[in-house]
């Protein structure tokens, strides 16, 4: 595909990128990536495709068949598609949790980039670096199951996870300990609290403060942090979440969500196709989709 301007024309050799979910209507990958691509001027298009859960085995033999380039895989597949793909990179494996796919010559590596994009967050936009950190996460899901264990090989000097169901912040603290040795704790939210005082940077990985539910947010007391403690939000839509608004109050540095998003998306282009990705383009045009979606 060649950039006429904003024109794009497929060609016989237009290569194919794409993401599969179930749902995938709302995905703003494909304008994301679409939007990198045309900035880059690469032949290449970005497909969203919609899988039913029963036909992802099909959806990855698919991939081979077609010559597919890369894949982001999302809701609800991340784990399904490991039994599909022939390799899997360390920290995807740790996770057990697969978001790209890239199809090297009929071989498919599976990686997890969410990790990772937070990770890059937080360096170009935050400018922190993880080693000598002591990182609490609020949740205990998919998202802190990929922002934990990325953290945790990443040299931090202490991982909380607090989780409205305890036990699930227990399993994943004693799992994470277990495969990479780094001290983590596992708490119910009512124990929140006390660990807020030894906190450098806190990260909420719970729908709490997402659109519609823009009115809440996890307990946290913002004034019991260190005035130097970064406050993480992963959700983007709204932009800027109760949690962060309140913790900009208390005079706080704040690192929404986009960036997690944007730079995820950026890894896998790298991963794919060696490029340097257009960040800003990038950002800008999810920017403008989370616009456009709530005026509709
Ligand atoms: P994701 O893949 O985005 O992490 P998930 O795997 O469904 O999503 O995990 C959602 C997380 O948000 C969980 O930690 C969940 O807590 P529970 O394990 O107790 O369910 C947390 N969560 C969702 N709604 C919440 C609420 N109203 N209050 C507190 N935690 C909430």
């Amino acid at each position: 595909m060649v950039a006429y301007g904003s024109e794009r024309r497929l060609t016989g050799s237009t290569g194919v990128l794409g993401v599969i979910g179930d749902p995938i209507a709302h995905s703003l990958s494909p304008a994301m990536q679409n939007a990198a691509l045309e900035a880059l001027a690469l032949d290449y298009i970005y497909v969203p495709f919609h899988v039913n859960p029963l036909h992802v085995g099909e959806a990855i033999a698919g991939m081979k068949a077609f010559g597919i380039r890369g894949l982001n895989v999302t809701i609800p597949h991340k784990v399904a598609v490991i039994d599909h793909i022939d390799e899997i990179e360390p920290v995807a494996g740790l996770i057990g949790a697969v978001n790209t796919i890239s199809n090297e010559g009929g071989r498919l590596v599976g990686y997890n980039t969410d990790g990772r994009g937070f990770l890059q967050s937080l360096k170009e936009e935050a400018d922190r670096e993880p080693p000598g950190q002591r990182i609490t996460i609020i949740g205990a899901g998919g998202s802190a199951r990929a922002i934990g264990f990325q953290l945790a090989v990443s040299q931090v000097e202490r991982l909380v996870i607090a989780n409205r169901t305890r036990g699930k912040a227990l399993a994943l603290a004693a799992e994470i300990a277990d495969k990479t040795k780094c001290s983590t704790v596992g708490i119910g939210l009512h124990q929140l609290e006390s660990y807020l005082p030894a906190t450098d940077i806190l990260i909420n990985t719970t729908s709490l403060g997402m659109h519609p539910q823009v009115d809440t947010m996890p307990p946290v007391e913002c004034g019991k942090l260190p005035s130097s403690a970064l406050v993480c939000d992963i959700v983007y839509n709204p932009s800027e979440t109760l949690l962060l608004r309140k913790a900009a109050a208390c005079g706080l540095p704040t690192l929404p969500g986009l960036g997690m998003l944007v730079y995820q998306g950026a890894a896998a282009l790298e991963i794919w196709l060696q490029v340097k990705p257009p960040i800003d383009v990038m950002k800008a045009v999810v920017k403008q989709e989370l616009e456009n979606c709530s005026q509709n």
